[in-house]
């Protein structure tokens, strides 16, 4: 495994024995979102970066769910939610810049939130690429990232936050996710759109049939 991995590797068996009492505030805003993300999502689906599991209760029936994470400790907390799953959910630990174990073009959804904005910027590409490789060619996927705000005073909270960020999540608002998306010529960024402010960026693209 890459050594960024493995700082947030070790970060993350911290962070998970309290991470959804540390999130709440935020989790108030994101779980008016996590359904809409998942409604219409349908098949063979992999989740990356599912953390505590938040999302697991929103997806139909109809989803056949791998859901990876690199830390086990992560896992643990997402596999007490399965139960509250209505679709078949596979939990396995696994690199999202690296997925292994993963199968090529064997995908119709890849879903993912907040997790780009927590690997590293030399991992990006990586990470896109991979999101190209297990997609089926005509699959979809749908990111939500959180990023830098261009309006001044947005972002002077946002360098104030950074540094406990960076600690705790690893995570970054100045990933640029959606740029490693676009130049990938396997992938089409068909949509973008912020759910709050400049900030909270919802990314949705194909693999392209090539
Ligand atoms: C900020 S949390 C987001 C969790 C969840 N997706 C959510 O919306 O609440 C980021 C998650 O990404 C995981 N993660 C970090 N780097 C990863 C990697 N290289 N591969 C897979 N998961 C990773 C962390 O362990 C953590 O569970």
């Amino acid at each position: 495994m890459h050594d960024l991995n493995l700082v947030n590797q070790k970060r993350y068996a911290v962070t998970a024995w309290f991470y959804d009492i540390l999130d709440f505030p935020w989790e108030v805003q994101y779980r008016k979102w996590r359904p809409e993300i998942v409604r219409d999502v349908c098949g063979e689906v992999l989740e990356s970066g599912v953390g505590t599991g938040r999302n697991l209760k929103f997806y139909p029936a109809c989803v056949n769910l791998t859901a990876i994470d690199l830390s086990a400790a992560m896992l643990k907390k997402a596999s007490r939610r399965c139960a509250k799953a209505s679709c078949a959910v596979q939990l396995v630990r696994e690199d999202a810049s690296q997925m292994q174990s993963i199968p090529s073009q064997s995908y119709d959804w890849l879903i993912s939130t907040f997790l780009c904005c927590v690997l590293p910027s030399a991992l990006q590409d990586q990470a896109v690429s991979e999101i190209a490789r297990v997609l089926k060619p005509g699959g979809k996927f749908r990111l939500l990232e959180i990023k830098y705000s261009d309006i001044p005073e947005l972002r002077r909270r946002q360098d104030l936050f950074a540094p406990f960020v960076r600690k705790i999540y690893g995570a970054g608002f100045d990933r640029r996710t959606l740029a490693h998306l676009q130049n990938n010529p396997k992938l089409e960024v068909t949509r973008t759109r912020y759910l709050k402010d400049d900030v909270y960026l919802l990314i949705e693209g194909v693999r392209r049939r090539m």
